[in-house]
């Protein structure tokens, strides 16, 4: 059975390009999905890369992850900061789980610093805006050995 790589995307990044701009840069999630697509075909693995604004369909998708991804790159937006049953579903992988942010939360608003993924997650990559998701395909695809 081929290997399965998913990245998920929370609230509000699917309009990424022309949201605050000056934060997340101009770069699409499609323009980022498409670069994330090449790398991991390139490897070999095959790619879920979904996006939604509901947190019940997140954790549902976290849940599949759990069930069938060799690892999870996870954008949480800002479910990061308030969400507890995605927590509790990270918590079911026992595969690498990398948390990514397009921004740096840590040099952001004080209710950005409360953070419930990183708890749940292998390890965090953020503030390298687009290049983000780059770099975090190619440390999940070493981390599971390809
Ligand atoms: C974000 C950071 C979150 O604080 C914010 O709510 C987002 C985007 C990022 O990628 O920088 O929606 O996850």
């Amino acid at each position: 059975m081929s290997k399965t790589l998913y990245i998920l995307n929370g609230p509000n990044l699917n309009r990424l390009g022309t949201r605050q701009p000056e934060i997340y840069g101009t770069v699409t999630l499609d323009e980022i999905k498409g670069c994330c697509a090449e790398l991991v075909s390139a490897a070999g693995l095959d790619l879920v890369f979904r996006q939604s604004n509901a947190e019940g369909e997140l954790v549902s998708q976290v849940q599949q992850a759990a069930d069938s991804a060799s690892a999870l790159i996870i954008n949480a937006g800002a479910y990061t900061h308030t969400s507890i049953a995605l927590h509790d579903a990270l918590k079911l992988m026992s595969q690498p789980v990398i948390e990514l942010h397009l921004s740096n939360p840590a040099a952001r608003e004080v209710f950005r610093q409360t953070n419930y993924v990183a708890p749940a997650a292998t390890a965090s990559i953020c503030g390298f805006g687009a290049m983000g998701y780059e770099m975090a395909v190619t440390a999940a695809l070493k981390l599971v050995k390809i």
